[in-house]
């Protein structure tokens, strides 16, 4: 978690690294601070807005760095807010990720007499290369002497008191990339602070430590030696990050759903319903071979893995199986690398547990493919290929159009290996052309906003939700739950419907609200009468069909969303658009944080 910039130049560092901390708040906003060269630090606990509030206006430096945390060691208090310092406040430290031996180097320092003032990991680092700095080391040496002593995972910039314009970077497991720019460097956790300031971008590897001067930046490896790092081009607009001028980055990407999807389907999907993946190319023979798939990822990622798992059955004939990442990691691994390819879905590209899941499968020698939408992300850069949503930054951190990414990606995907593995037939054709027209159709069931709202009103305090589904509409059915209680705080559950009897049912009360996924499918019957099952016990209820049904539902459930029909496997791309417009609107009549969620970050990097 957490989010780090940092500037060296000719210009007042302290505007960017507080805009810069706005920008990255989404990876965690628990306490916030910054450390200017010739000023020194700031920090406060809670939002980055309450540092911004403390920082006095003349503070003015060419040089500085700065941090928003996400608590992993230690109370989200301003005494364990970064940058840390050493004793003598000769170096300070932003950092991101987790010091696994911090206690013993604690315990050794403190033995040397050094002492401590924060709950951190992270100041034992500061500790570290202070001794070093001490010592007489530059503090690139320092740095990295201080790294070889530790354990698990950093991004991390460091300043030095003695050496007021240089800024020193590290990374490993936790992202970061330089911004370079005409007499300037920047550094980030990731590219949308530097938006405004340059579209020149370095992104470090794991192992990498990086030396930023106002003129250059020097990239060595920790295992020692130089290394040389291409800079890429950055086509994100400043204004795809930033909220359009709705009240909520949820709805902006809501909104941007229909674009989204177009923009997946982009120069892939052609008009006779043929698939064109770039992303691929390295991956054709092991996916051509491929007799089983095992996809993996968590959350919502998971879900739309669900998806695409189904679509992959449907349409190629292959068998797939979803694994949670962090399941996966653990259980022995039988997954055989002869005839078997792991799909990791990860918006972010940066979770941890899909990262490990990744490794864990190389080890093996299975082939690895990533869906994902950070270009340049870890898992983008350590799978065998990787195939891009190009969806723009999600900021919110309730994943949405993502999620459609995720989905549409994974859509052309089982369409190529039904190619590959000639199953290509009428209903894949058919499935192709309805994809070709889900973005009108997103847009159509996200007209229904305004109903949807006044929904959220009826049923903002229910006191639990269940959300059902059967086959194609069971991962909606989680998705749908997740998303409530997420940003809501309500409690709900996702249940394949047919498990409701073995348990769950006992639930059901005058308050209890149960939403029922029944759109034309070859379902539709079954998923009837589970809702009337429920609705027999007095419980509120909410259908979500499709025209054809409405009628007939209208007798069954309080409400009914109606969404346009479609194809019966593209219906899923469309259920649950709804589901998240109804978890936006329900917390924001119960005045949630909707953007950042309590106790959650956008991208998880730890276990
Ligand atoms: C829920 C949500 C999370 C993410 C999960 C994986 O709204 O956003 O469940 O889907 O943390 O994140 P990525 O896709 O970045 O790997």
């Amino acid at each position: 978690m957490c989010g780090i910039v940092g500037y060296v130049g000719k210009k007042n560092a302290t505007p960017f690294l507080l805009d810069g901390l706005h920008a990255l708040e989404y990876r965690g906003y628990d306490s916030a601070g910054l450390y200017v060269a010739g000023k020194g630090a700031v920090k406060r606990a809670g939002k980055v807005a309450a540092l911004t509030a403390a920082v006095p206006s003349d503070f003015y430096g060419t040089a500085g760095i700065a941090h928003t945390r996400w608590a992993t060691h230690g109370a989200p208090t301003e005494t364990n807010a970064h940058p840390h310092t050493d004793e003598g406040g000769s170096v300070w430290l932003v950092h991101n990720g987790i010091i696994e031996n911090y206690a013993e180097l604690a315990a050794e320092l403190h033995a040397g007499g050094a002492t401590f003032k924060t709950e951190t990991d992270s100041e034992v680092l500061a500790a570290l290369v202070g001794k070093e700095v001490r010592a007489g080391q530059t503090l690139e040496d320092a740095v990295a002497c201080a790294l070889s002593r530790v354990r698990g995972t950093y991004g991390l910039a460091v300043m030095s008191v003695t050496e007021p314009e240089k800024i020193v970077v590290a990374r490993l497991g936790s992202p970061l990339l330089i911004g370079v720019a005409h007499g300037a460097r920047f550094v980030a956790s990731d590219a949308t602070p530097l938006l405004p300031h340059t579209r020149e971008v370095v992104y470090l590897e794991d192992g990498d430590l990086a030396v930023l001067t106002p003129d250059a930046h020097v990239v060595h490896r920790l295992d020692g030696g130089t290394a040389t790092r291409a800079s890429a081009h950055l086509d994100w607009s400043v204004e795809a990050a930033e909220k359009n001028g709705q009240e909520h980055f949820m709805l902006k990407e809501m909104l941007e759903i229909p674009e989204t999807i177009e923009r997946a389907l982009a120069g892939r999907l052609g008009k006779d319903g043929t698939v064109t993946l770039g992303g691929v190319k390295d991956m054709r023979a092991p996916l051509r071979g491929a007799r089983r798939i095992v996809l993996t990822g968590c959350g919502s990622a998971a879900y739309s893995a669900q998806i695409g798992a189904t679509l992959i059955e449907r349409f190629a004939g292959i068998p797939c199986e979803v694994v949670l990442a962090s399941e996966l990691r653990y259980r022995p691994f039988l997954i055989d690398p002869k005839d078997t390819v792991l799909i990791a879905v990860s918006q972010s590209g940066e979770t941890l547990d899909t990262l490990e899941a990744v490794r864990e499968a190389k080890r093996h020698g299975v082939p690895t493919l990533g869906i994902v939408n950070v270009v340049g992300s870890t898992i983008s850069r350590e799978t065998d290929a990787s195939i891009y949503l190009h969806a723009g930054p999600e900021i919110s951190v309730a994943t949405t159009k993502a999620f459609i990414g995720q989905a549409t990606v994974l859509a052309l995907l089982a369409l190529s290996l039904a190619e590959t593995h000639d199953q290509t037939n009428d209903e894949t054709r058919a499935f192709a052309r309805e994809l070709g027209r889900s973005p009108s159709l997103a847009r159509a069931t996200l007209s229904a906003r305004d109903s949807i709202a006044t929904l959220a009103q009826k049923y903002a305090n229910v006191s639990g939700a269940f959300f059902l589904g059967r086959g194609a509409e069971t991962p909606i059915a989680f998705e749908g739950a997740l998303k409530l209680k997420e940003v809501s705080y309500i409690h709900a559950e996702g249940y394949p419907a047919g498990e409701m009897k073995h348990g769950p049912i006992a639930l059901l009360d005058p308050e209890f609200l149960v939403v029922a996924l029944a759109p034309g499918d070859a379902l539709f019957e079954k998923m009837r009468s589970n809702l009337q099952e429920a609705a027999a016990r007095g419980c509120r209820t909410i259908a979500v069909t499709t025209p054809e049904h409405q009628e007939e539902l209208a007798r069954l459930a309080d409400d009914v969303i109606v969404i346009p029909k479609t194809h019966e496997a593209l219906l899923p791309f469309l259920t649950v658009l709804p589901l998240q417009l109804f978890a936006y609107e329900v917390a924001k009549a119960r005045g949630c944080h909707i953007d950042q969620p309590r106790n959650l970050a956008k991208s998880v990097t730890v276990e």
